[in-house]
């Protein structure tokens, strides 16, 4: 691997071989998602638990103070938004040129594996990676699924992310299923994991990313569930344990409770 290549993926993968990735690119599709209206004021006092921020260059241009030292993965897909007629109708929105302007670490796209418009996605993935890998920037595959959330199961995922991973993608994002082992064992690159609508219980969010570290993942890129939580400083502390420090979804649960009885923060 090149010298710059191998600098940018050190910095999103850690030397334990774990990331916390923090999204906040909903917007590009979803508008002003809820808890993202003033994405830098959510933020602030997250992005110190996180790796990485995934976000697109509009939020990072106007929210993110550019004397942060977190490595940006810049949101580079998108032109169709939640109530156009098909999400996965994306191409890709920003030059080669401009993330190396803005100095991102990475940047991410997504695939829509099995949709209509399946070839045009992994062809721009394709496209991306020949530009990037020139630069020695990485490319972070999202394995979308759009409005149709039931397609996640491990066939399907493991599908999807290997597909990514042989066009070239540098890590992959998609989602945690049952039997995820069948995800990781297919894919040859760095896998993390994305979170989906916030979960029901903070317990719930806990063990599907232990289950996922157990198995193999390389981490997390989790969003609603951390920043639309009543204590999101809470969560991304036991996100964070569980990532980096080994913690248990019971022990990540006692740091939750403990962070969230201490300071009664947001
Ligand atoms: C949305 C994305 C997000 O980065 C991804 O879905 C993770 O966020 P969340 O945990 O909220 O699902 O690609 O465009």
């Amino acid at each position: 691997m090149d010298w710059g290549m191998e600098n940018r993926m050190a910095q999103l993968i850690q030397p334990d071989g774990h990331c916390f990735f923090l999204p906040i690119d909903h917007g590009y599709f979803l508008g002003p998602t809820r808890c993202l209206e003033r994405p830098g004021e959510t933020i602030k006092p997250l992005l110190k638990y996180a790796d990485a921020l995934f976000v697109t260059r509009g939020v990072l241009r106007n929210a993110i103070n550019p004397v942060t030292s977190k490595p940006v993965i810049l949101r580079v897909s998108g032109g169709t938004s939640v109530i156009g007629d098909d999400l996965a109708n994306e191409g890709l929105t920003t030059s080669v040129e401009e993330v190396i302007r803005l100095n991102a670490a990475a940047v991410g796209m997504s695939i829509f594996v099995g949709s209509k418009h399946e070839r045009q996605t992994l062809l721009n993935l394709g496209r991306l990676v020949d530009e990037c890998e020139d630069y020695g920037i990485p490319v972070m595959a999202v394995t979308a699924v759009g409005k149709e959330l039931a397609k996640r199961d491990a066939r399907y995922l493991a599908l999807c992310s290997r597909i990514a991973a042989e066009l070239g993608a540098r890590v992959v994002k998609t989602y945690w299923c049952e039997d995820f082992e069948k995800v990781i064992n297919g894919c040859p690159v760095p896998i993390v994991i994305a979170g989906g609508p916030k979960c029901e219980t903070e317990l719930e969010a806990f063990n599907f990313v232990y289950d996922g570290i157990q198995k193999g993942a390389a981490g997390i890129n989790l969003g609603r569930n951390c920043w639309q939580h009543e204590h999101p400083v809470a969560m991304m502390k036991a996100l964070h344990a569980v990532i980096h420090r080994k913690a248990t979804p019971k022990q990540a649960n006692e740091i939750f409770m403990e962070v969230k009885n201490k300071s009664g923060q947001k």
